[in-house]
């Protein structure tokens, strides 16, 4: 544990998979989690499965998505891009002066393997383009499979591509990264997240195609 204790990260959607794993391994480097939900009991209800996992009652909390977001320091979103921009409505109130580390990436449900990004370029753009200036958007972890995040556990074989236009949030974003263990890159403004989510799509297909589950992606060449 560190001084990380005095952050409070919401997870917005954290009743999925990636928001979960995320949830895990972000409350054993120190952090304190709220998951968030449309519904308070489903929050609650996934808090205390992930405790019980972990084997330490209490650590994460659930609650509803917008009391979340309240009471957080941080805020993670972790949805499919169909139901974002309804969620971020519901959420925004609280947004106002926070950074958004979005994880979400634009896939499409029938075609995941091919890259389909929307009109404001990705799914961080578009949340950026709807929040506007009050709320600093940074794009995270959109390469890094659930599968890995679920055991707590298990060593994470890929590297994590941090885009954002705001220096002090990129760095908020970067400090998460790395206190899961992993490499953080600042792969520049928030419009590079076009290729961190195009290339989610890219690991679906070559899971696929190689009969793996665990595609992620290294960068090489860079002493840190
Ligand atoms: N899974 C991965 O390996 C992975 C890896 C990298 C990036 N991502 C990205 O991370 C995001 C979350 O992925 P996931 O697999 O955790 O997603 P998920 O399990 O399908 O959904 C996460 C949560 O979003 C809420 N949600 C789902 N459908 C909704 C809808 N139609 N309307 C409103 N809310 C809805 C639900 O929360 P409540 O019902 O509790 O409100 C759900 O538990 C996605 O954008 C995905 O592309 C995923």
């Amino acid at each position: 544990m560190s001084n990380q204790i005095l952050l409070t990260l919401a997870i917005v959607g954290g009743t999925g998979s990636e928001g979960s794993g995320l949830a895990m391994r972000l409350v054993r480097s120190g952090y304190r989690v709220i998951i968030g939900s449309r519904s308070a009991q489903k929050a609650t209800e996934r808090a205390t499965e992930l405790n019980s996992t972990m084997g330490e009652p209490g650590l994460i909390s659930g609650a509803e998505n917008l009391q979340a977001v309240r009471e957080a320091d941080l805020v993670m979103l972790t949805v499919p891009f169909a139901a974002q921009r309804q969620i971020i409505e519901t959420i925004r109130p609280a947004l106002k002066g926070k950074i958004l580390i979005n994880v979400g990436a634009c896939v499409n449900p029938d075609r995941p393997a091919q890259v389909e990004l929307p009109p404001a370029g990705s799914s961080s753009l578009d949340a950026q383009e709807q929040l506007g200036g009050d709320t600093r958007v940074v794009a995270a972890f959109q390469n890094v499979s659930s599968e890995y995040l679920s055991d707590p556990e298990r060593p994470i074989d890929c590297d994590v591509l941090v885009c954002g236009d705001d220096a002090e949030a990129k760095v908020a974003a970067m400090h998460l990264v790395e206190a899961i263990g992993l490499v953080a890159y600042d792969a520049g403004p928030l419009k590079n997240s076009i290729v961190a989510e195009g290339m989610t799509s890219i690991l679906v297909g070559i899971n696929k195609r190689y009969h793996a589950r665990l595609a992620g992606i290294r960068i090489t060449g860079v002493s840190q």
